[in-house]
C-alpha cells in the first residue's frame, strides 16, 4: 500500500536522521499499537502540519455557512499540498472525494489521509423524515437503522466523518434548529442520541460503510434566548447539568468519536472558548478521547463577540479551551504556529488536539486505505436503492403523528369517496425533503398528491390554492411568503364545497425550518389559514396534513377540524406514508416529542416545568402563575398522539426494593381496548416531591413501545434505578435524595395512572 510505504520510508528517514524515535528504532510499523504510531507520526510533524491537521476546510462550491473572506480554490489546493489541511467538508462523491485526498495522501510530505465530513443529517440521497419527526416515532431500532442506511449511502460517496446527530434539547419552537434534534426531553433525547450514533458509527469504525459521528453542538444552543438563532445562552448549572448534558453525555459514553461546539455563548464565554465545557466537562469530566471540531467559522466569530481583539487571541483562546479543529474559520492555520513558535501557547495544546484528530483517522482505518470510503460501483448502487426506499417509508409512517380524531374521520374509507385534496404543499415533491439535505437531488420526494393518487377506489380531485411560497426556496436564502396573491383561492374552495372528505396539506416549507430559521409568529404561514377558515364555510369534513420543522400553534384547526395529521417533513418517501397512514393501511404510532402551544407567546414551554410557588388560582384571584389571555395549557402535550385504536391502562403496582437493591420495579396493563391492531408507546414519569432542588412536576424515566392486537393485553414491566431516579444538585453532584416519589403512567405526559412511593 503506497501509504504505508510512504509512512515506513518516513520512519526510517527519521530513524536514520537521529531523530529521538526509540519507538521507531525498534519496531516495524505494524507492530506499534496505535498511540505509539501517533507519537511516531508526531515526532516527524512540522509545527505546520501539526497546525494542519486541525484546519477544516470547506470545499469548493457548496457553502454551508457565510464565505470566508479567505481560502479560494486556489490557496485551498495549495494547503492540502503543504500538508496543512486535516479534514474537508462540503466534497462528495467517489470522485470529488478521492480527488483532494490523493492531494493529501500523495502529494503532501506526510500523506497523512483527510477526515472527509458532511451533514448526514437525516439520509444523505435516500432521506428519512426530518430528525425531529423521527424521534416522534420513539423507536430506537428504526431509528439507528435510519442512521446505518444514512451511513452505508454517505461512506459509498467518500464521507467517513458526519456532523450529526445534533442532540440539542430545546424548549422554544421559534428555534429553527428543532426540526434537527429529538425534541425538549433529556430522557428521550439521550436514548435517540445513543441510537443515532450507533446507526452511524455501527460495531466496528474500520467497516467501510460505517463513519464517525459527532455530537453537536456542544453546549446550550438550543436555548437561544427568545429562539432567535445564534443568540446568546444564559443558563444555570441546574439546566445545564440536569436538561442540555445529558444528551450529551449519553453519545460519549456510546462512544461517539467527535463533538461539535455551538456557535452561542454560554454564561458570557462563547463555548469555542469555553475551558469549563471542553475540558472541565467534556474531556476531563467525561474522559472524552476524541476530538472537539469548532462550527463553522466560530472561532472567527470570538472577534465579533468581543472576547477577542483578533484572530491570534481567538486561537488562542479556542486552543487553550480546547477546541481541536478550526471549521472554516482560517484562525489557526494563520495564527497557531505563530504563537507556538513565538512561545505563547505551549506545544502540548497543540500535540494533543492533533492527537485526537490522528486518533480518530486510525481508528477509521484510513492509515490502511485512505480511499476505503468512496467507490463509484458502490455509490451507484446503494444511493437511492430500492432498499433503502423501503426503509424510509417504514421510518416515515413511524413518524406520523395523528393529533385529533374527532368522530373517527379517519382512516378514509377506500371506495365510493369524493376526496378533494388541497394546498400547494399537497403537490410539492421538494419542501418534504425538509432541510439540510444538501447531497439529495431537488424535487425528488413522493409528494401527497402523488401518494393519493394509488388509492384508485375513490375520486380524487386537487386543487392547488394560493401559492404559499414565491419563486423558488433554498437552502441559502429568507423564504418568500405569498400573502397577496389570491389565485387559485376560489377554485380550492370550490373544489372543497361538492366532496365528501377534505384532505388539506398545510404547514411550513421544509427551509422554513433548520438552521437561520427562528420565527417569531408560529401559525400556519402565508395565506393558509384564511384558505382553511374558508374551506371549513363550505365543508366541514377536513383533516387537516400538517407539514412543519417545528411544534405549530394551530388552535384554531385544533378546536374546529375533525382530523389533524402531523406529517412533518418526512423524506424522499413523504406522500406514501400520509397517503397509507390516511387509508388506514397504517395504524399511526407516533407521539409528540415536543410540546405545541397554543401561541407563541407560551414559548418556551415544556411538559417537565416546574411546580412554582403558585401553580393554581386558590383564592379566585390573578395571583397565580398564568398568562391572563390564554390558558396555560398546551394545545397538544408532549408524548401525545392518538392511533385507529384506543389503549387503556390498569392495575399499576409497584415494587419498591430501593433500600435493599436500589431498585423500583413498575409494572402496568396496557389493553388494546378498540378493534384493530395497533402500536402505543407507553410512557413512565416521576416527580421527585421534595428536593434540595425544585424538581420537575413531571418528568420521563421509561417507555415501552408495544404493538397489540385488538382486544390483546399486556403487562409492561419498567425498572427504575438510581440513574433514573437521581438528579444534579446545585453543586453539580449527581445524588438520589431520599423522600416521596411519584410515579404516573399513560399515553402521553397526561398520564391517567399514579402511584406514591418513599425512598
Ligand atoms: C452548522 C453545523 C453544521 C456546519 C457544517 C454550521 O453552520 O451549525 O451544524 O454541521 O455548519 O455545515
Amino acid at each position: 500500500m503506497f501509504l504505508k510505504n510512504k509512512l515506513f520510508a518516513l520512519l526510517i528517514i527519521s530513524v536514520l536522521g537521529h531523530i529521538n524515535q526509540n519507538v521507531y528504532a525498534q519496531s516495524k510499523p505494524s507492530e506499534l499499537n496505535t498511540e505509539q504510531k501517533i507519537d511516531a507520526l508526531l515526532a516527524l510533524m512540522t509545527v505546520e502540519e501539526k497546525v494542519g491537521q486541525l484546519n477544516l476546510y470547506n470545499g469548493f462550491w457548496n457553502v454551508t455557512g457565510p464565505a470566508p473572506e479567505h481560502g479560494g480554490a486556489a490557496t485551498k489546493y495549495k494547503h492540502l499540498k503543504n500538508g496543512w489541511v486535516g479534514a474537508m467538508l462540503n466534497v462528495r462523491g467517489t470522485e470529488e472525494v478521492n480527488k483532494v485526498q490523493r492531494i493529501a495522501v500523495e502529494e503532501s510530505r506526510l500523506g497523512i489521509p483527510l477526515l472527509i465530513g458532511f451533514d448526514v443529517i437525516h439520509g444523505y440521497k435516500t432521506l428519512s423524515p426530518i430528525p425531529l419527526a423521527e424521534s416522534a416515532s420513539w423507536d430506537l431500532k428504526a431509528i439507528e437503522a435510519s442512521a446505518r442506511i444514512a451511513a452505508i449511502e454517505a461512506s459509498s460517496a467518500g464521507i467517513n466523518w458526519t456532523f450529526a446527530p445534533m442532540v440539542d434539547v430545546s424548549r422554544d419552537a421559534r428555534w429553527g434548529r428543532v426540526m434537527e434534534g429529538a425534541g425538549e426531553d433529556p430522557f428521550l433525547g439521550s436514548l435517540i442520541a445513543i441510537a443515532r450514533v450507533n446507526g452511524f458509527q455501527g460495531d466496528d469504525l474500520t467497516d467501510a460503510n460505517t463513519i464517525a459521528a459527532c455530537a453537536k453542538h456542544f453546549a446550550g444552543y438550543g436555548f437561544a434566548e427568545a429562539g432567535k438563532e445564534y443568540n446568546t445562552v444564559d443558563v444555570g448549572l441546574s439546566t445545564l447539568y440536569n436538561t442540555i448534558l445529558p444528551p450529551f453525555k449519553a453519545a460519549q459514553e456510546a462512544g461517539v468519536k467527535t463533538f461539535m461546539n455551538s456557535f452561542n455563548d454560554l454564561n458570557g464565554i462563547p463555548v469555542t472558548a469555553s475551558e469549563f465545557l471542553q475540558r472541565d466537562i467534556l474531556k476531563n469530566g467525561w474522559d472524552f478521547n476524541g476530538f472537539v471540531v469548532s462550527d463553522w467559522a466560530s472561532m472567527n466569530e470570538l472577534i465579533a463577540w468581543g472576547v477577542a481583539k483578533d484572530k491570534k487571541e481567538a486561537a488562542k483562546l479556542a486552543i487553550t479551551a480546547g477546541s481541536d479543529m478550526d471549521m472554516e474559520g482560517h484562525v489557526y492555520i494563520k495564527a497557531l504556529a505563530d504563537l507556538i513558535n513565538e512561545g505563547t501557547v505551549d506545544v502540548q495544546l497543540l500535540n494533543d488536539a492533533v492527537r485526537r484528530i490522528l486518533r480518530v483517522k486510525y481508528e477509521l482505518g484510513l492509515f490502511d486505505n485512505p480511499y476505503r470510503y468512496g467507490n463509484k460501483r458502490d455509490e451507484e448502487k446503494r444511493t437511492g436503492s430500492q432498499s433503502h426506499r423501503e426503509s424510509v417509508l417504514d421510518m416515515a409512517k413511524k413518524s406520523i403523528v395523528l393529533l385529533k380524531n374527532e368522530g373517527d374521520l379517519l382512516p378514509l374509507k377506500k371506495k365510493g369517496q369524493r376526496i378533494a385534496l388541497i394546498g400547494d404543499l399537497a403537490n410539492d415533491k421538494s419542501s418534504p425533503l425538509g432541510s439540510w439535505r444538501l447531497a439529495s437531488d431537488d424535487e425528488t420526494a413522493v409528494s401527497v398528491l402523488e401518494g393519493m393518487q394509488k388509492y384508485k377506489g375513490n375520486t380524487l380531485n386537487f386543487s392547488n390554492g394560493p401559492e404559499v411560497f414565491k419563486g423558488t426556496s433554498t437552502f441559502l436564502k429568507e423564504l418568500d411568503i405569498n400573502t397577496t396573491d389570491y389565485s387559485g383561492f376560489e377554485e380550492a374552495v370550490e373544489t372543497a364545497k361538492n366532496a365528501d372528505v377534505v384532505v388539506m396539506v398545510l404547514g411550513e416549507h421544509g427551509f422554513q425550518s433548520g438552521e437561520g430559521r427562528s420565527r417569531t409568529n408560529l401559525e400556519l404561514p402565508g395565506l393558509q389559514q384564511e384558505l382553511l377558515q374558508k374551506v371549513y364555510e363550505v365543508n366541514q369534513n377536513i383533516v387537516l396534513v400538517l407539514n412543519n420543522g417545528r411544534p405549530l400553534a394551530i388552535t384554531w384547526a385544533a378546536e374546529h377540524i375533525p382530523a389533524i395529521v402531523e406529517a412533518w417533513q418526512l423524506g424522499t418517501e413523504t406522500g406514501n406514508a400520509v397517503a397509507q397512514v390516511l387509508y388506514g393501511d397504517y395504524n399511526p404510532s407516533g407521539k409528540l416529542p415536543m410540546t405545541f402551544p397554543r401561541n407563541v407567546g407560551q414559548m418556551p414551554i415544556y411538559y417537565n416545568y416546574k411546580n412554582t410557588g403558585r401553580p393554581i388560582d386558590k383564592d379566585n384571584n390573578v395571583f397565580y402563575s398564568h398568562y391572563s389571555d390564554v390558558d396555560k395549557t398546551p394545545l397538544f402535550v408532549f408524548g401525545h398522539g392518538l392511533s385507529y385504536t384506543t389503549f387503556s391502562y390498569s392495575n399499576l403496582s409497584v415494587s419498591n426494593t430501593y433500600k435493599t437493591n436500589k431498585e423500583i420495579t413498575v409494572s402496568f396493563d396496557v389493553k388494546n381496548a378498540g378493534e384493530v391492531t395497533g402500536k402505543e408507546v407507553a410512557q413512565l414519569y416521576i416527580r421527585d416531591l421534595v428536593g434540595s432542588v425544585s424538581r420537575p412536576v413531571k418528568e420521563l424515566k421509561g417507555f415501552e413501545l408495544v404493538e397489540l392486537e385488538a382486544g390483546e393485553s399486556k403487562r409492561i414491566t419498567i425498572k427504575l434505578t438510581e440513574k433514573e431516579l437521581g438528579f444534579y444538585n446545585n453543586k453539580q453532584e449527581f445524588k438520589v435524595e431520599s423522600g416521596d416519589f411519584k410515579i404516573f403512567v399513560g399515553g402521553s405526559s397526561e398520564t391517567v395512572l399514579e402511584a406514591d412511593i418513599e425512598l
